[in-house]
């Protein structure tokens, strides 16, 4: 028998919330591009009378703290022994935390979610902390953190109907919209910056059949053709403007806090693009806190590249009241975005945890990308921002020494091995870029550097290069 069986998900209504206006909307109501008709803001999603969003509501009968709580972490936990597919996603194991589907047979999954939560001690040692973690998002079946909220918006659209879907994408949104589309028997419209999308994630969206379109502009180029093309063809927007993505988003903040014991940290790290993944972890730990299944939130702070960092510049300069657009440029390619649609979304996070908003170099992106990768861990450069960006709020006194840091790595290493491959040959950064290094941090991305080396088939010859590193470890310490 399988657990579903045991205790059904409880059948909440569920409305969507303009974070603008407050106006409150039947899921199926939303316009094609989900901006409210009203004031053009974006929706959230609500459960009134189950579960509390920004604006307290109750608590149902089933989620009484004490033996409630304790209850429901055990089931949740058991269910990763059962045979059932909804239960080895890491989504849908929560699924009583996510009552948004009418049919729950209508779920398309790659059995997503249940990351790695890694130590990452040499990082810590060189920080002077003592407890840094790296929640790995990037060992999700297509390699990012989108896959845990396309299995929640994909499947609606699937409830819905509709046969095709489609996303404007900096590359990891559309290589996981393929695959699920894929799944589901569905087609998938990809459009994405031409040149500026990392070789992994182009290849996955042709590896699993999407329509890809390279439009010659950048990713907000193609976030506005995109909004004009859904009112005019039945497709069905899976930009993460769709709220039921960070419905199944928030997920990975609950699986954290439950990795960890339900005591969340104290700070969580998320890098910022188009800024709605860090207001999905918000989302799933104001949830758990109303419903006590955590006794605190976690601080949440974003890290942007300093070539996109809109809402770094909103946050220091304007206290996040005013926004304005700025042109991106990052060889972090997933983040490299100028208007991000849900920076409200991220301001509102960043006040209720007490988060801190930086940004950083492209110097200290791929310092901090070597750094991970010699953990054995490694991650795709935007997920780097986030070691870069803690090492700057540490340095600014905004984290103490005995803290519980998680990183969040949203991608694979594999993404993009280019940069990767680049930055080991010493050829990421420009001449410019390395002379403008303080001399320490060069010191340190040419000792992780190491480029492969071209020899001679002799015995000899790989002998010299073993001593050669051998000596140079010994060196280094
Ligand atoms: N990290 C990676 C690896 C990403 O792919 C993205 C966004 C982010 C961080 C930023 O997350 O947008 O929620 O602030 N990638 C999108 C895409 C935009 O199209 O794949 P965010």
């Amino acid at each position: 028998m399988s657990e579903t069986q045991t205790i059904s998900v409880p059948l909440a209504e569920h409305l969507l919330r303009c974070i603008g206006c407050g106006a409150r909307i039947d899921g199926a109501e939303a316009a094609e591009d989900f901006r409210c008709r009203e004031c053009g803001n974006l929706f959230e999603v609500e459960y009134p009378g189950f579960l509390p969003c920004s604006d307290k509501s109750t608590i149902p009968s089933g989620y009484a703290p004490g033996d409630g709580t304790r209850r429901w972490k055990q089931f949740w936990n058991d269910r990763r022994l059962s045979r059932d597919p909804l239960d080895h996603s890491g989504v849908w194991r929560f699924r009583e935390l996510l009552p948004f589907l009418k049919d729950y047979r209508n779920v398309v999954t790659l059995e997503e979610g249940n990351t790695p939560l890694y130590r990452l001690p040499r990082c810590a040692e060189r920080l002077g902390m003592e407890h840094l973690f790296a929640k790995h998002q990037g060992m999700n079946p297509t390699g990012s953190f989108k896959d845990t909220g396309m299995t929640a918006a994909l499947s609606v659209a699937k409830e819905r109907g509709f046969t095709w879907v489609a996303c404007a994408s900096t590359g990891n949104t559309s290589a996981s919209m393929a695959a699920y589309a894929a799944r589901a028997g569905m087609r998938s419209l990809v459009l994405i910056p031409e040149g500026k999308v990392a070789w992994g994630k182009l290849s996955q969206s042709l590896d699993y059949g999407a329509v890809t379109c390279q439009l010659k502009t950048d990713f907000d180029g193609c976030v506005s053709v995109l909004s004009e093309l859904v009112r005019r063809a039945p497709v069905y927007l899976l930009n993460s403007v769709n709220p039921y993505r960070l419905e199944g988003q928030k997920t990975a903040g609950i699986e954290l806090a439950e990795a960890m014991d339900w005591k969340v940290p104290d700070h969580l790290i998320v890098p910022g693009g188009n800024l709605a993944n860090s207001s999905a972890l918000g989302k799933g730990f104001l949830e758990l806190l109303a419903l006590q299944h955590i006794d605190r939130l976690p601080r949440i702070s974003v890290i942007q590249a300093e070539g996109a960092n809109p809402l770094f510049l909103s946050w220091t300069q304007h206290q996040g009241n005013e926004f304005a657009a700025v042109e991106a440029h990052t060889r972090a390619t997933a983040i490299r975005i100028g208007n991000p649609a849900s920076w409200q979304k991220a301001v509102g996070i960043l006040r209720a945890t007490g988060g801190w908003c930086e940004q950083v170099s492209e110097q200290e992106i791929a310092l901090a990308k070597a750094e991970i990768g010699a953990e054995g861990v490694g991650c795709e450069p935007a997920s780097a921002v986030t070691l870069a960006g803690l090492k700057k709020l540490k340095a600014q006194g905004h984290i103490g020494k005995q803290e519980t840091v998680v990183l969040l790595l949203t991608g694979h290493t594999l993404k993009d091995p280019e940069y990767t491959i680049d930055l080991h040959r010493g050829k990421l950064l420009t001449a410019e870029e390395t002379a403008a290094m303080p001399s320490t941090q060069r010191a340190e991305l040419e000792a992780m550097a190491s480029a492969p080396k071209v020899l001679e088939p002799t015995v000899d010859a790989v002998m010299r290069v073993l001593d050669q590193a051998v000596q140079g470890r010994m060196v280094r310490g």
